[in-house]
């Protein structure tokens, strides 16, 4: 876990160096993907790749060449089995500040392992609680881009009054969680809101959204109001951290039983299947 990858060079983590003047550190300019090992097996690499290569067209950077061959190196060299793949791209360093960026510069790209502690299937089954915010941040959320903080203040504000994920409202429409994609179950029916600019296309959502479809249990991607929201039976996050984590209470009150349902836990293991078939 200790060697990193880092502008062309694998170093050791604890001695890894880029610039005060670098782009990402000044202005948050820049791109990541957060893609899951399993069982030293990188996990849809080809998806976040695809989302990666959208981020950086949507920002105006060229796509990278070699990153399947650095993270395999990266993942034969760990000791570990089970963690994910932090890759971190920055429009590079420049000599002044300056919000205009030159066209010239080289990309800074940092890709490293990282281990994350993932939740055991007795607290999937007890299920998680989540607040609510309006979704106050900025109108591209569709781009995985690395300016967190908005996601970092909403996410704090939800574990600081012991929440596992704040659930993001716009105009009366939920967006997505700080850092999940959120589904809902109603009357045996499974929504979702639909891709726009205002959610990231989550690798996890997708992935759920074809396995449950396969099992012809349609899900219904569309604009979701508060009051559906809170009047449905189950409600679930996914990313690719944890994939499938069910919500059991929203902003203190209970969703439909106030416990895990079925299709919230039928949604987790089937993602698990597939992850161990992978
Ligand atoms: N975040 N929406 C937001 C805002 C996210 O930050 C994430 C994941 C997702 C789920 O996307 P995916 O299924 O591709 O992981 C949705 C990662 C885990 C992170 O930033 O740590």
């Amino acid at each position: 876990m200790d060697e990193i990858y880092l502008n062309g060079k694998f170093v050791k983590k604890s001695t890894a160096q880029i610039s005060i003047m670098d782009r990402g550190f000044l202005f948050g300019d820049g791109v990541y993907e957060l893609i899951p090992v399993y069982n030293k097996k990188i996990f849809l690499l080809h998806k976040h790749l695809n989302r990666l290569k959208n981020s950086l067209h949507l920002i105006g950077m060229q796509h990278i060449d070699g990153i399947d061959e650095i993270i395999e190196k990266l993942i034969s060299s760990s000791h570990k089995n089970n963690f994910y793949i932090y890759l971190h791209i920055t429009r590079g360093e420049q000599s002044h500040r300056n919000h205009i960026y030159s066209k010239s510069i080289e990309p800074t790209v940092l890709i490293m392992c990282e281990e994350y502690p993932s939740f055991n299937q007795s607290q999937i089954e007890s299920g998680f609680s989540a607040c609510i915010q309006e979704d106050f941040r900025w109108l591209k959320s569709n781009i995985k881009s690395i300016s967190l903080l908005g996601n970092v203040l909403l996410k704090n504000l939800a574990s600081s009054n012991g929440f596992y994920e704040t659930l993001l409202i716009r105009n009366n429409k939920l967006t997505e969680g700080s850092a999940s994609n959120v589904f809902l179950a109603k009357e045996n029916k499974i929504f979702t809101p639909k891709l726009s600019n205002e959610l990231l296309p989550g690798v996890t959502r997708n992935l759920l959204i074809e396995l449950l479809n396969d099992k012809n249990m349609r899900v219904i991607e569309s604009d979701i109001t508060l009051e559906d929201l809170l009047s449905s039976d189950e409600v679930w996050c996914s990313s690719s951290t944890n994939a499938v984590v069910p919500i059991v209470k929203v902003d203190n009150k209970p969703i439909g039983t106030g416990k895990a349902g079925d299709i919230s836990l039928l949604s987790h293991q089937i993602m698990k299947d597939f992850i161990s078939a992978y």
